[in-house]
Order: C-alpha cells, then structure tokens, then sequence
C-alpha cells in the first residue's frame, strides 16, 4: 500500500519547491521508487526535479478522444490498451522516482470515458511505488476527480501571515467539501523570515490546523532558482532542506 502526500496551497505559496525537497528527503532515506505527481497545469514540478517531459496526460486524453472521434484508434487495440499503453508512455522515469504531469485541464468535450480510464489505470500505477508525492495546483481539481485512493497526508502551504494561514484554512476545508479522503493534515508555514513559530502555531490553531512545521526564506532556494537548478540538488545543510527533513520526520518512518 503506497503513502501518499499531496501538496497544496496557495499560489506561489511554495508548493512546488516543498514537493521536490519531500522527493529529495524521500529519496535520502531510500524510500524508492517514488511516484512523483505533477498535478498542476502550470507544469514545472519536472524542473526542480531536474528531468524532461514530452508527455502529459491532458495531452493523451486529447489525443484519445480526438483518435475515438476519427476512429484512428491503432488496428488491433483497444480503447483501454491503447490508454494503458499511452500512460506508461508518458512515465518520466528518473533515478529513484517516476514522474507524471497531468498538464492542462480537459476543454470543452466529453472526457469521461477518457477520465474514468485514466483513474483506472493511476490507481494500478501508484500501487507500485510505496510513496507517491503530489504537487497539487490551488484548486485540487484533480485531487477531487481521485476516486478510491486516499490521501495519508496532505500537507497545505501557506506564506508565514494572518491572511494566508486562514487561506490554508480554507484549502483544507476545500478538501473535505470536494470529499477528498484525507487521513492527516499539516500546515507549512514557507519563507519564515523572523515570524515566531509559536506565533504561527497559535494562528493556525484558531483554524484547527496542526502546524507540521515552518521553512525558512532560504537564500539557497532563490539562487537555485535564478540558475534554474533543480531543488533537489541542493546541498543537506540547506536551511529548507534541513527543515523539510524535521517535518518528514514526524510523518515518515
Ligand atoms: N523557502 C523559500 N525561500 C526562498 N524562496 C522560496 C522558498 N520557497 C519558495 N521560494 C520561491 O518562491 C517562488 C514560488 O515557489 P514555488 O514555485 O515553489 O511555489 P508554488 O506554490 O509551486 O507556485 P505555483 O502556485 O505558481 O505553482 C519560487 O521562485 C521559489 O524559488
Ligand atoms: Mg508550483
């Protein structure tokens, strides 16, 4: 049975960055292989973790439904090997981790034979990775249209003020309106410049959040960025990475 952690939370709130330091750790204490999830249609998760992608899966279903309506389905296939066989296609698989970038949101068309496929197979998919890591964009859509597999640990981000942890809040009841099964939720207060923690425990607090931990702004991360190197191939004494490990700590064995 895989543990999933799905990221979420505001934009530009971190999300992604805390999803490739979580990869990193995962990958540090050799809990291999792991399914990393791209769930945001702003595809970017793959450059943090350093690897290319020539595939999504908003990409396959188009193509699918685009193939069924001028009947191009290739001879001798069928609808559901032909799914099966474009979703491994589209698996980035990388050293110790596998990726798959869900990419742009279906348009206007019926996708529910295409979804209900692609669900089908995700779920048989994720069974093979004891962890699978989700970096989820603000709205959860795709998080929503999951159907049996649950969430052990949601993990939302948040900017370390008032406003934004309310916004936390409110992400995390987003996920019990959208009946999302969640197991375990965290807050993350990133880019801690100063805020005292107990501070920021108490506030979230007043929301019934549990905070998991705090990041620091890290001066590491922006100059990673700036030179477009992947987050995971930050160094251990990282102050954001050593602190993505103390959260891991309390979750992960
Ligand atoms: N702890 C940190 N210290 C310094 N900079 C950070 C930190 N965390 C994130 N950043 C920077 O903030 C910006 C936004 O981070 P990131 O892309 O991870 O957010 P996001 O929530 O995934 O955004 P989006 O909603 O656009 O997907 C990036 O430039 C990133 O480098
Ligand atoms: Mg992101």
């Amino acid at each position: 049975m895989s543990f999933t952690i799905a990221v979420a939370g505001k934009g530009g709130t971190g999300k992604t960055t805390i999803s490739s330091l979580i990869i990193r750790d995962l990958l540090k204490r050799g809990k291999k292989p792991i399914f990393a999830v791209d769930a945001d249609a702003n595809v970017n998760l793959n450059e943090q973790l350093g690897v290319e992608v020539e595939k999504t899966i908003g990409g396959v279903r188009e193509d699918m439904l685009q193939k069924v309506g001028v009947g191009e389905m290739p001879s001798g296939m069928t609808k559901e090997q032909y799914m099966e066989y474009e979703l491994q296609d589209s698996l980035v698989e990388a050293e110790g981790f596998d990726l798959l970038v869900m990419g742009r949101p279906e348009g206007p068309g019926c996708y529910c034979y295409a979804n209900n496929l692609l669900r089908r197979y995700m779920e048989i998919l994720a069974k093979n990775y004891p962890y699978v890591v989700i970096d989820n964009e603000a709205g959860m859509e795709h998080l929503s249209r999951r159907t049996t597999q649950k969430i052990d640990l949601l993990l939302v981000v948040s900017e370390p003020n008032p406003i934004s942890i309310m916004t936390a809040a409110r992400i995390r009841d987003l996920a019990k309106d959208l009946k999302i099964d969640v197991k375990k939720v965290g807050l993350i207060v990133n880019r801690v410049n100063g805020e005292s923690p107990e501070i920021l425990k108490a506030e979230a607090e007043k929301y019934g959040l549990e905070l998991a931990g705090i990041v620091p702004a890290d001066a590491t991360v922006v100059e990673y960025s700036w030179q477009r190197r992947p987050a995971t191939k930050m160094p251990d004494d990282a102050p954001s990475v050593m602190a993505v490990t103390g959260i891991l700590d309390k979750f992960v064995a």
